[in-house]
């Protein structure tokens, strides 16, 4: 980790150069795989899904990026190192598309790497980032949400260097679905895809939900989020909620680094949170690799058959 921010002469940027990971979490759905592997190098296809989480801060323009972690998460800072060892037996049998590959994760971007010490939550791992990240605007993206391209991500950078404040990705989801995220009350502004959040509350009761929009896990958070995030108490779940920091930030004034935009997500999303989705996402991520495509389509077809014929007969 870097050393702590000199606070007489904090960093004026307000350009968003940093990433910020929350890895900490137990992976407890996906036990026992997730007993000795952090659920973050769960494989989709042939990359963990952390790869793909990072590649999209860096395609977004954030080579800057920092890990919360935990306990049992080292495989995460060993996949973004370097292996010198295999490196080398991959160059003395002249693997070169194996050796791109493994030198891929580590050249990708700057890793940064601070413990959250105690699970407490979203928005203390976020605070946890404190240190780091000091007074400019940074990005939050959650691992457990794949995203399809970077597009969401820099045009959530591009709100935010326009408006100020925070941004954060919305996505219409069915009622009975909206006790599985952060939803938000909003009102249109005159792009199409943002609007301005009046209110948010984590993961409400259908009865309790002001709309049916949902937060997914990407956040660009103005740094006025970190004292807000050392009051904050405890809300749902008993955790301190990154959703509860926003909606006091939704109702500050802007001087005081307060409002916050939603940006409409357009593209897909993958979730990999629990096991169905993460199934899901590792048969589309596949199916776009024409080679495998090509090998597990017949093989499908008639899986489905023969399970039909077992339905039905
Ligand atoms: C977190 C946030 C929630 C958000 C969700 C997106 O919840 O607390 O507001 O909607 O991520 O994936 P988690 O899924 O980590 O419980």
């Amino acid at each position: 980790m870097s050393a702590d921010i000199d606070r007489t002469n904090p960093p004026t940027s307000d350009t968003v150069t940093k990433a910020v990971i929350p890895v900490a979490g137990l992976g407890t759905r996906f036990l026992p795989a997730t007993k000795a592997t952090p659920k973050e190098m769960l494989p989709i296809v042939d990359k963990p899904a952390i790869q793909y989480v990072v590649e999209e801060a860096v395609q977004s323009g954030l080579h800057d990026v920092l890990m919360i972690t935990g306990r049992n998460k080292r495989s995460i800072e060993d996949h973004f190192d370097r292996a010198h060892e295999l490196e080398e037996a991959l160059a003395a049998k002249g693997e070169e598309d194996r050796l791109r590959s493994v030198r891929a994760s580590n050249d990708l971007a700057q890793v940064h790497y601070v413990r959250q010490g105690e699970p407490r939550g979203l928005g203390h791992a976020v605070l946890c980032a404190e240190a780091h990240v000091g007074e400019s605007p940074f990005a939050v993206l959650l691992g457990d949400d794949l995203i399809e391209s970077a597009d969401l991500l820099c045009r959530m950078i591009e709100v935010r260097q326009r408006h100020g404040g925070s941004v954060v990705a919305l996505m219409e989801v069915e009622p009975e679905q909206v006790s599985l995220y952060g939803c938000a009350a909003v009102e249109p502004t005159e792009e199409e895809d943002v609007v301005t959040v009046t209110d948010l509350v984590e993961k409400p009761s259908p009865e309790e939900a002001p709309s049916r929009w949902a937060i997914i896990g990407r956040y660009v958070c103005d740094p006025a989020v970190f004292p807000i995030l050392r009051h904050t108490p405890p809300g749902r779940g008993g955790e301190i909620q990154l959703t509860d920091a926003l909606l006091e930030l939704a109702r500050a004034k802007p001087e005081e680094g307060g409002g916050v935009h939603g940006v409409l997500l357009r593209g897909r999303r993958y979730d990999t949170g629990n096991k169905a989705d993460y199934i899901r996402t590792v048969v589309d991520f596949a199916f776009r690799r024409p080679e495998l495509a090509e090998e597990l389509l017949p093989w499908l077809r008639e899986f489905v058959d023969r399970q039909d014929a077992v339905d039905h007969g």
